[in-house]
């Protein structure tokens, strides 16, 4: 058992999430804020068994990224990217500095290794933002996650979005464009066809006037951040724009709004309320998600796998399924600041038990296995029909 398991996690599982969410980011900016202690126990992880990670004109040292809205003012990038993370996604940030909702928000399902939370993008607002990791980079690759400010409405979006894209766009080696938080009122409609097109045809005209701004050699790529709670029909259209709007990759998925399958009590479950279930419980759907891009591109765009990935087993599931990066966030609290490096580790140990000469040769490897239970296909169309996602 590690120190984590046995001291460090029952300490902080006894304060409040959000109050143990602060203190551990803290702590990690202010002792692995200092370059001598970071590069004292850095714990950067290249293994020669993955290859070259070459994805949409970057590199990744390893394929194991922190997911948004753990460090969302990107205050701490540079102290995680010692804990061996290949990326970090800051954010998700908005235009304008806001609070978010009201606490208590993040909420701890143990039983089912999982986490609720509905923030609602409290943050310091995109120019600080960009400050903050202009201070501090990163030594890995960093993604800024954008998203609508609250206050603004879903048809005013475009101006919002692409103000945040501007204020973001110099420090980010690549963009995550949220549409899928539940935690935004109606942010997940901007994932229908015709206003995802709008937004993304926005950002990549300014793309390509920032690109030569900044004398870029090409535009940053556009990552897609999507909902786990899309049918089938509603992925295909979003993938379909996706390639038509040449966005980069799709980061799939958020959290999801579904409280299926969980076996913490159901009074535990509704005194926390509404927000995004993440963690153990996501896994399958994040899979069946990631396995249908897959197949309906034949592996063409990027897919960003993210979802209840614990472990090594569980981050080689999605690559199987078509991922060919992965990030996580609720795996990070649940197993602490050594995730990453186990997780490569065992990533490595794993292509080299398999006979796989690199990651890229595996991805995908298992997509026409992995299916979507028809159930929940059919409960997904009735619901929609009732509420757009
Ligand atoms: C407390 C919390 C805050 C989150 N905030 C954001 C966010 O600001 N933007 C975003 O795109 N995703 C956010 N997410 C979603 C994660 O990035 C990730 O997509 C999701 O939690 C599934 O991965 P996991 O099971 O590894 O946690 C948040 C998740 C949690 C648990």
């Amino acid at each position: 058992m590690s120190l984590y398991d046995s001291i460090v996690r029952p300490i902080l599982f006894r304060l409040p999430a959000e109050t143990a969410h602060e203190f551990a980011l803290r702590s990690l900016s202010v002792t692995l804020g200092n370059e001598s202690v970071r590069e004292l126990v850095a714990q950067r992880f290249q293994s020669e068994l993955f290859g070259k990670l070459h994805r949409f004109g970057l590199e990744f040292r390893n394929p194991i990224g922190l997911a948004a809205g753990f460090d969302k003012n990107g205050t701490a990038a540079q102290a995680l990217s010692a804990l061996g993370f290949g990326f970090i996604e800051v954010g998700t940030v908005t235009s304008e500095p806001q609070p978010g909702n009201p606490r208590p928000r993040i909420f701890r399902l143990p039983r089912d290794r999982a986490l609720i939370n509905r923030l609602g993008f409290n943050n310091c607002g995109a120019v600080q933002v960009a400050e903050n990791v202009k201070r501090g980079r990163p030594d890995c690759v960093l993604g800024v996650n954008i998203g609508k400010s609250r206050r603004v409405a879903i048809e005013d979006a475009i101006p919002d979005y692409l103000a945040t894209f501007d204020a973001v766009y110099e420090v980010a080696d690549y963009i995550g464009v949220n549409v899928s938080s539940p935690n935004t009122p109606n942010l997940r409609e901007l994932q229908r066809a015709d206003l995802l097109s709008e937004l993304l045809n926005a950002l990549q005209e300014r793309n390509l006037v920032l690109a030569n701004r900044f004398s870029l050699a090409a535009p940053r790529p556009l990552l897609l951040k999507i909902a786990p709670d899309l049918n089938e029909a509603e992925i295909e259209s979003i993938v379909e724009l996706a390639l038509k709007n040449d966005v980069a990759g799709i980061i799939a998925t958020n959290t999801t709004i579904s409280r299926d399958g969980l076996q913490t009590p159901r009074e535990k479950i509704d005194s926390c309320g509404e927000g995004g279930l993440s963690g153990a419980p996501l896994r399958d759907r994040s899979n069946q998600v990631i396995a249908l891009i897959y197949r309906l591109t034949g592996g063409s765009l990027p897919i960003v796998g993210v979802g209840g990935v614990f472990t090594a087993e569980d981050a080689w599931e999605q690559i199987g399924a078509g991922a060919s990066l992965i990030q996580l966030y609720t795996g990070f609290i649940y197993e602490g600041p050594s995730v990453a490096r186990r997780i490569n580790e065992g990533l490595a140990a794993i292509l080299k038990r398999n006979d796989f000469s690199s990651l890229d040769e595996a991805i995908g490897c298992r997509a026409d296995r992995v299916k979507d239970e028809p159930q929940r296909s059919q409960r997904l169309a009735q619901r929609n029909q009732r509420t757009p996602p």
